[in-house]
């Protein structure tokens, strides 16, 4: 088969390398790709928005590609599913209808509570009832912070703030209804209670019939060590999660994950794709923080190269409608993901930045070096994005899985490097 993946990160570069082991793979193709994705794929400068949608088509009809994997979320919000498969074209990744499980807050945090799934407890405001919402906030116990204010819509993880205060709540109120930061996305907001805890995801893939939940993970948002600092799209990762038992699993899947499926059924949507769910536990008890409609990344670094199955045909099956009585297969390895990102990362970061050490590695091993945001320039693989580098290793043990990464990250180097030095250290010490 031909197939051609969306987007350019480390995600992607990961779905390419382990499509690529697939006995039934032809050529791999990807719009837009990245450097490393350029070492197993052929990659095309393309836009994947809506405007680009009959681009991409006359793409895949020119190219003779049999079926496209969606990796990042806007292309799905903004309907390509729906695009290409009315052409005629088969796709891994839910409708437009769908994917308003990450589109819009609103509308997920709505069906959660009228579905009986546990989450927060959440107000919503749209823009003309600023007043409103201040009074609201106005009105909150000081005892009762933080609070969580959220966008509506997609915005690139930045959507969600922590607020420790009335002050920080009301100044973020602002921001959203007065300076409009977010645009389009912030129109409405959820203003909702915060629940401590620790969060994992998992990812399931769904048919539209079935869904079967992978090997859940687990990621690290802050930019530096012991959750310090602005939040990120992830700074590292690992699976599997050793403190999920048999049965708080069980109560994630039969009191979240397997009722949201079955109710979106029930209220008319059909779920092909990946269905992601961000979840925490409080006191051994999971509640539902939010919904993605794509493969995680950092998170699908560490659970595909566990995956036993051959990943073509579980996405090809699943974009279709014919998972079957497919069984997922997990190797017992502990995996490790640490990212490198740019200087200035998560605010503004520099581009253009020779990388040395990585040029003439071939992801044969048991560490794996995926690229995210990185480009050729004159024949140097350059930084080009926030988030660089995936450093993934596989061991029989954290411990020895850890070593793994950061001994090849001695070997690698830019200007103004960063990358957090405690992933996945506490698992490794329980
Ligand atoms: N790691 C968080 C995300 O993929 O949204």
């Amino acid at each position: 088969m031909n197939i051609l993946i969306l987007g350019s990160g480390g995600r992607e570069h990961c779905l390419a390398w382990k499509l690529s082991q697939s006995k039934k793979i032809n050529n791999i193709f990807a719009i837009p790709g990245n450097a490393g994705i350029a070492q197993i794929a052929e990659c095309t400068a393309l836009p994947i928005n809506k405007d680009n949608f009959p681009s991409i088509l006359e793409f895949i009809k020119n190219n003779n590609i049999d079926f496209t994997i969606v990796g990042p979320e806007a292309p799905l919000v903004e309907g390509i599913t729906d695009y290409l498969e009315g052409n005629g074209h088969a796709v891994f990744g839910p409708s437009k209808d769908a994917a308003k499980i990450e589109g819009s807050k609103v509308f997920t945090k709505k069906f959660a509570v009228r579905n009986n799934i546990p989450g927060a407890k959440a107000y919503f405001f749209k823009k003309n009832d600023y007043e409103k919402a201040k009074e609201f906030i106005e009105g909150l116990d000081a005892a009762s912070y933080p609070w969580v204010i959220k966008a509506d819509g997609l915005a690139s993880g930045k959507g969600v703030l922590i607020c420790n205060s009335r002050h920080e709540l009301l100044e973020a109120l602002k921001d959203f209804f007065i300076e409009n930061l977010f645009g389009k996305s912030g129109e409405e907001i959820i203003i909702e209670e915060f629940i401590e805890g620790f969060e994992l995801s998992i990812m399931c893939i769904c048919d539209g019939k079935r869904i079967i939940p992978m090997e859940p993970a687990q990621d690290y948002k802050r930019i530096f060590d012991n959750d310090k600092g602005k939040n990120t799209g992830g700074m590292g990762s690992f699976s599997p999660l050793p403190f999920v038992d048999n049965v708080l699993q069980k109560k994630i899947l039969e009191r979240i994950i397997f009722p949201t499926f079955e109710s979106l059924k029930k209220e008319g949507i059909i779920y092909k794709g990946i269905l992601y769910g961000g979840i925490i536990i409080k006191d051994n008890e999971p509640y539902l923080l939010e919904y993605n409609c794509r493969f995680g990344d950092p998170e699908t670094q560490v659970v595909l190269p566990r995956l036993d199955n051959d990943l073509l045909e579980l996405l090809v099956n699943a974009g279709t409608g014919n998972l079957g009585s497919t069984e997922l297969a997990w190797s017992a390895k502990k995996c490790v993901c640490v990212v490198i990102a740019s200087k200035g990362y998560p605010e503004t970061f520099s581009k253009g930045d020779i990388i040395y050490g990585i040029k003439d590695y071939s992801n044969k091993s048991d560490t794996l070096v995926f690229h995210a945001g990185t480009s050729m320039d004159k024949g140097n693989i350059v930084t080009n994005g926030g988030r660089v580098l995936n450093i993934v290793s596989q061991d029989k043990t954290f411990n020895g899985a850890i070593e793994k990464n950061y001994n090849k990250i001695k070997n690698i180097n830019f200007d103004g490097m960063q990358y957090r030095n405690d992933i996945a250290r506490k698992v490794a010490e329980k």
